[in-house]
């Protein structure tokens, strides 16, 4: 009887990098620790801390009605909603779960989530959310190294340890 099995590993890719490129985590295990709080009713969830490249993905989530932030980026960035919803001020759009964003470098944009409105957005961050004041004059920032070290202090809080983040780490 012939293998059919399909092969573990594809051979373009070298041994040692294929357990860096094909790697699952997403929203499982749903272990409410993985949530690293970053402000009132706020949470991210990292699913990848790209240094080499400077980028970050996670999943943002918040459950208090507000502002959230005000901020542009240097770079483009990506999102997708899971659940709820939520818009930018300066838009008249409303972002739904199923929905996809694309954020041009330099627009600034103020993230608010309505009363009785919660949301779970999949955000892809590259080079920094640079925080702004109304005039647009930045007050702020954060990057992927700063997520490592603001996850890596959870984690070590929660118990979890803090070289729990290194599977993050690309
Ligand atoms: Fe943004």
């Amino acid at each position: 009887m012939p293998d059919t099995a399909p092969p573990r590993y594809s051979p373009l890719v070298p041994p040692d990098m294929q357990d860096e490129i094909f790697w699952a985590d997403g929203r499982a295990p749903e272990d409410e620790r993985l949530w690293v709080p970053v402000g009132p009713g706020r949470w991210s969830r990292p699913l990848c801390f790209n240094v080499s490249q400077g980028y970050w993905v996670h999943l943002t989530k918040v459950t208090e009605a507000g502002v959230v932030s005000r901020h542009r980026h240097p770079a483009p960035v990506h999102g997708f909603v899971l659940e709820g919803r939520w818009r930018y001020l300066e838009r008249d759009w409303v972002a739904t779960a199923g929905s996809y964003l694309y954020e041009p470098p330099g627009d600034v944009h103020t993230l608010v989530v309505d009363p009785g409105d919660s949301m779970v957005t999949l955000f892809h961050n590259t080079g920094a959310l640079l925080y702004c004041d109304e005039d647009g004059q930045v007050t702020g920032t954060t990057d992927v190294f700063d997520r490592i070290a603001v996850a890596r202090r959870h984690f070590e809080e929660v118990g979890l340890g803090a070289d729990y983040v290194k599977r993050f780490i690309r």
